[in-house]
Parts: structure tokens; sequence; C-alpha cells
């Protein structure tokens, strides 16, 4: 079939009008006819209009994903990673087990080989996450004092933001917080702290990298509607902390959707982006990956303009946290699925009427800076770790629980 066109395209051409060959010149998909789906050509030739460029000319930050060593050392995956996406956010190796598994002993092994990776590749890097009720170690959760606890958050995300000053974009510093109806999770943080953990979370950050962009990020914000509960409640926090001097910077919307949903999230970013300096849809991926729900999904940032970027959560369906679901921009195969060129097309055809405004996000350079590979502490202990499932959310953990859950879907 490919072949076929090729050869008789252009004697098709030839008989039709100047203009209309032009335009049918045009509606030929060469990439596709003369490189083919899997070869590293085709893969160079869409990093010319990858959504990351496109994204970058619609006068967003970076169009990114999520990885960790494993993917990062797995050919294929960062091929595409380098091709097609500017942002990398760790998707476990920034969590408090990982980081700093017994107290005091900090581990930065895969976090360190992430942020070189991303350095050298020209790629930025959202931090995920200093503070979260899951993939918490039992040493932190059964903390039943309040100064302690005071002093444990300031040297976990001190630490960890500190290590990596003026190499990270945005840091996701407090990380699903909130319950179902909009009130604090129930969990060893707020239960000692109540929501001052927040500003001592966010306090610490701050000190720790002033220039980092200071994220607080949930999910089911953008999922059920403008009006439901979670999103209100947490417009409400997030504007009285603001307004309370605490340094946030940002509203992360997570973003991982079932099919249909997408059609909600347009209200709903629109109101958490006008509670905050910015925003961002940080960790999406869509149950069967429907084209126009991704189209909707991504297009509700585009269309926002202190959104400054999407962030997909995984690259290929079987390396998803979903992967039942089938929810991402690639296949099995590597190969790109039609919401890939479902968004190339829609995001694209938007950039011939871009217009920059003085609003518009600026882009920043990450600093290429090597991170040493020497590790703080190679012991990591042999402390037990609450919640190390990946079913989602986690209502049962020992150190949280979730006051009322109504999103069940994803167990
Ligand atoms: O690294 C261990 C490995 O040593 C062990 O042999 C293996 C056995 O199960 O587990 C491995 O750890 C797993 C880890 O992913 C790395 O693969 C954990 O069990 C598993 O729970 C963990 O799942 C992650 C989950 O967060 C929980 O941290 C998913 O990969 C990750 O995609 C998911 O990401 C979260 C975001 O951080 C926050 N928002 C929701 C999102 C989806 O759940």
């Amino acid at each position: 079939m490919r072949y076929s066109i090729l050869f008789f395209t252009p004697a098709l051409v030839a008989l039709a009008a100047p203009g209309a060959q032009i335009e049918q010149i045009r509606n030929i998909d060469w990439e596709y006819e003369l490189l083919g789906n899997k070869s590293p050509l085709e893969r160079r030739a869409r990093s010319e209009k990858s959504l990351d460029a496109i994204f970058k000319s619609l006068g967003k930050q970076y169009f990114g994903t999520c990885a960790d060593r494993n993917l990062l050392n797995n050919a294929q995956n960062a091929e595409i990673l380098k091709a097609d996406f500017g942002q990398l956010t760790p998707e476990n190796s920034g969590k408090w087990d990982t980081v700093e598994p017994t107290q005091g002993k900090f581990n930065f092994n895969d976090l360190d080989f992430l942020v070189n990776w991303a350095t050298t590749n020209g790629k930025v890097v959202r931090g995920h996450n200093t503070l979260w009720y899951s993939q918490l170690p039992s040493w932190v959760s059964n903390i039943n004092n309040k100064d302690t606890l005071t002093s444990v958050i300031q040297t976990h995300v001190g630490t960890e933001v500190g290590r990596y000053a003026g190499k990270i974009l945005q840091w996701d510093v407090v990380n699903e917080m909130f319950d179902e109806n909009g009130g604090l999770r129930d969990c060893v943080f707020s239960r000692l702290l109540g929501e001052d953990f927040v500003r001592i979370a966010f306090e610490a950050a701050k000190k720790a990298d002033p220039a980092a962009k200071l994220y607080i990020n949930d999910y089911n914000t953008v999922e059920k509607g403008a009006s439901y509960k979670k999103t209100t409640g947490m417009i409400s926090y997030v504007k009285k902390w603001i307004a309370a001097g605490i340094p946030i910077d940002g509203i992360g919307a997570q973003a991982h959707l079932m099919t249909g949903e997408a059609g909600n999230v347009a209200a709903s970013l629109k109101l958490l982006c006008a509670a905050a300096p910015e925003c961002a849809l940080t960790e999406v991926d869509i149950v069967q990956a429907s084209a126009a729900d991704y189209v909707n999904t991504v297009k509700a940032c585009v269309d926002i303009k202190n959104c400054v970027g999407v962030t997909i959560w995984g690259v290929r369906d079987p390396d998803s946290w979903r992967a039942a679901s089938n929810p991402l921009l690639f296949n099995s195969g590597y190969s790109t699925k039609p919401a890939y060129g479902a968004l190339v097309q829609t995001l694209g055809s938007m950039t011939a009427t871009y217009k920059p405004t003085s609003a518009a996000p600026t882009s920043v350079a990450p600093t290429r800076t090597t991170v040493s590979t020497t590790p703080v502490v190679t012991s990591v202990g042999t402390t037990s770790i609450v919640a190390t499932t990946s079913s989602y959310p986690d209502a049962t953990s020992a150190a949280c629980k979730v006051a009322t859950v109504t999103e069940t879907v994803y167990r």
C-alpha cells in the first residue's frame, strides 16, 4: 500500500491544478509513506513535529512524560523520550520510600541517574514528590510527636529539594493530600500537624531551592466536574494558603481519566488554574486512549494561559501502572497510537494562528550541571514500607486513610 501510493502519487498530482497539487502533496503522510512505522528515521522525523516542539511553539514550557532508570536504559523507550518529550518526571525514584527509607539515610542513586539523563539530553525535570501519604516508610507513619514530625519533614524536603537546586523546574511538594470531600486526607501529617504541614513542607522546599516552582498535586480534581467537592475544596484551601504567604507556585492536576471524563477537564482546570500563579496537567493517562479524549484533555491546558505544560504518565501501554487499560500514546510495539496523531494534527494546526502574549509562560532551559552519582548512603536498611501497592487511591494505608472514597474504579 505504502509503495503503491508513492509510485502513483506524482502522476495523480501532475493531473491536478497547481493549487490543488500543493494541497494534495501536503495531505500525503510522507513520514509514513517514506519511513514506515518503526525505523529510527521515523522517530527522528517525528521529533521535528513532536508534541514537545508543538507545545513550545504554543507558548508552553514542555510536553513531558515519566520514567525511571529501567526505562531510560531501554533503548527503544529512550529513543522515543529523546524525540518526542521535553520533560521527565521520576515515576518512583523521588518518593520517600526510595529516597529516605531509613531516617537520615538518603539514597539518591536512581533520582541522580534520571536528573543526569534529563540534563544531558536537554529535558527539564518535574520533581515528584517530597511528601505523600503513600510509599511512605513506617518510621514516618509511626511518628507520634508534632515537633519530631516537623523536623523530619524539614529535613526530608530540604535535603531532597536542596540536592537538585537549580536543576529541577518544578517540584510536587505535597501530593494527594485531599479527600474526596475536599477536606484534608486523614494521614500522619494532618493528624499531628493539621493543615500546618503544608506550610512546613513548602517553606522547607522554598528555602532549599528558591528558583523551583513549587506545586501541590492531586487526582480527581479535573475528572469529575467543576463542582466536584475535591476540586472546589482544593481551590479554597490553596487560595487561602497563598494569601497567607505559603510559597505555592502551582496546582498540578494529575488527570488519570476514565473513558468519557475528558469532557470535564476544561472547566475544572480553568478554575484550578485561576487559583494559583501557574498550573499543569501532571500525570495524564486515559483508559483506552481515545483520540478525542486526549485532544480534549491536552487542549484544555493549551487554552489556559498559565497552564505551563502536560505530562503523560508513561510512554508505552505495557509499562503503564494501568497497563490493562491501554491508556498511553504508544503501543507495545513502540508505535504511535491514533491519539498521538490526533494531538499532532489538532495542536499543530493551532500553531499557525498562535500569537504570544505577555501572559504566556516563559520557557525554561534546563541547567546542564551533572549531578554527582556518588550515593549519599548506599545502605537502604530494612525498614518496612507502608503502602507499596500500585492500587489507587490507597485507602487502606496504615499511614493515612481516605475519609470518603468515591473513586474505586482504578483498583
Ligand atoms: O521497585 C520494586 C521492586 O524492587 C519490587 O520487586 C517490585 C515488586 O512488586 O515492586 C517494585 O516497586 C513498585 C514500583 O511501582 C516500581 O515499579 C511498587 O511495588 C509499585 O507500587 C509502584 O507503583 C507505582 C505507584 O505510583 C505507587 O508508588 C507506579 O509505578 C506509579 O506509576 C504510580 O504513580 C502514581 C503517582 O506517583 C501519584 N499519582 C498516582 C500515580 C498512579 O498510581
